[in-house]
């Protein structure tokens, strides 16, 4: 059944607001267009250039700039010698990109679930998880929220474990004063097209172990030892393939997009806050609605507001929460469906539901709102007057 606009079917706003359309700027395409118009497109001096400014932002020694998040987080494992039947302890709160190449890499993911209300994942929980198998921990910083990283190092450095932080939505996001990727374990950003940053689709390990870092551009571009830019750079044809690599590079086209963009992200985040905080004032007022909450020491990268709707307070499920957010012409999303309740993560681990249930119960009741940097004044009030409307009139 769909549900109609609430007064008198006539909807907040006449056109749709998107969910998270990529911000592009003139001087994006101009950059592009450069790249284009020079003898280089692919892996060269722009990527080169992203990554040094990449590392510099972060405050890491290192960045490597690849061609996703997924790339990133599987060679990050590859490269710190996990497989063969390790066990890597992960959220099932999150995108199956993060569950999924613990697989690849052919460890075991096990899941450890979120605390109640911040959707990341519980450093309790993660001590119950480990055994002598255990390997690895990939915390996720959800939504640009930053996990509880001193607990989780901690608990790492107490059982001699690898933490690979899944950043995927978190550049521009600090943890105690630091920006997130500042750390010595390697950070994993993404620059897909919903993230803050976007290369399109692109990702980036941080780092402060230069060997580490070395190892990452081997792997991810075939294993050569010496590479087509290298070669343009110090001539000769020679090159050998050290490892079995793979083919994981950034072009130059998407590092000269990724490069102005950066130089937006802090600008950006601030405009995210603001409507974030929009969006809280009224949402507090609604005592079966909960906003998200942000950690004491923490600056949130908000690429989500993930809020969280008791609908046993209501006379409508979710889906048609948000059909009734769709019929005022606002689109809204659900972020995540627990990787645990996934077909193949049921069929192949035999999980249930409930066998992470704060990860079910969250997802069950959650729904994000559009934020993003072009959103106008009139945009947030239009988000705003619909939710009100919404919730007032489905409200029990
Ligand atoms: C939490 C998380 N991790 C990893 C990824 C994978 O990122 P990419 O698409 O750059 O591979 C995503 C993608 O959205 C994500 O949300």
């Amino acid at each position: 059944m769909t549900v109609p606009a609430i007064e008198g079917g006539t909807p907040v706003r006449k056109t749709v607001l998107s969910f998270s359309p990529p911000d592009i700027h003139d001087k994006e395409m101009d950059a592009v267009r450069r790249v284009l118009q020079s003898k280089w497109i692919t892996s060269g001096k722009e990527c080169k250039k992203f990554e040094s400014l990449l590392s510099k932002y972060v405050g890491s020694e290192h960045a490597v700039v690849l061609g996703s998040a997924t790339a990133g987080l599987f060679l990050s494992l590859k490269i710190e010698g996990i497989g063969d039947d390790d066990e890597v302890i992960t959220t099932p709160y999150t995108f199956a990109a993060t569950a999924n190449v613990i697989l690849h890499a052919g460890a075991h993911p096990v899941f450890a679930d979120i605390e109640d209300e911040s959707f990341l994942i519980s450093p309790e929980q993660i001590r119950k998880k480990i055994t002598a198998r255990t390997k690895a921990i990939i915390p996720v910083h959800y939504g640009g929220h930053p996990a509880e990283l001193d607990a989780i190092r901690d608990i790492a450095q107490k059982h001699s474990l690898i933490v690979i932080e899944d950043a995927a939505h978190a550049i521009g996001a600090e943890y105690h004063g630091y920006k997130i990727g500042s750390g010595k374990n390697p950070t994993v950003f993404s620059f897909h097209a919903v993230k803050n940053v976007t290369t399109a689709e692109g990702g980036a390990v941080t780092t402060d172990d230069e060997a580490f870092a070395n190892e990452l551009r081997l792997y991810s571009l075939h294993g050569q030892t010496k590479d087509a830019y290298s070669k343009l750079q110090l001539g000769g044809w020679e090159y050998d393939i050290a490892v079995p690599g793979y083919k994981f590079n950034m072009t130059d086209i998407q590092a000269a997009l990724g490069i102005e963009q950066l130089k937006r992200v802090d600008e950006n985040r601030v405009k995210r806050e603001k409507i974030a905080k929009q969006y809280s004032d009224l949402l507090n007022a609604f005592d079966f609605v909960k906003p998200p909450s942000i950690k004491e020491g923490t600056t949130h990268g908000w690429n989500l507001y993930p809020l969280l709707i008791d609908f046993s307070a209501m006379k409508i499920d979710r889906n048609r929460f948000i059909d009734a957010l769709g019929a005022e012409n606002i689109s809204s999303n659900v972020h995540f469906k627990p990787v645990h309740i996934m077909s193949y993560y049921r069929k192949t681990f035999g999980y249930k539901p409930l066998d992470f249930p704060v990860a079910y119960s969250l997802f069950l009741r959650e729904v994000s709102l559009p934020i993003y940097p072009q959103m106008n004044r009139q945009d947030i009030n239009d988000v705003i007057e619909a939710l009100s409307r919404i919730l007032h009139y489905y409200k029990k």
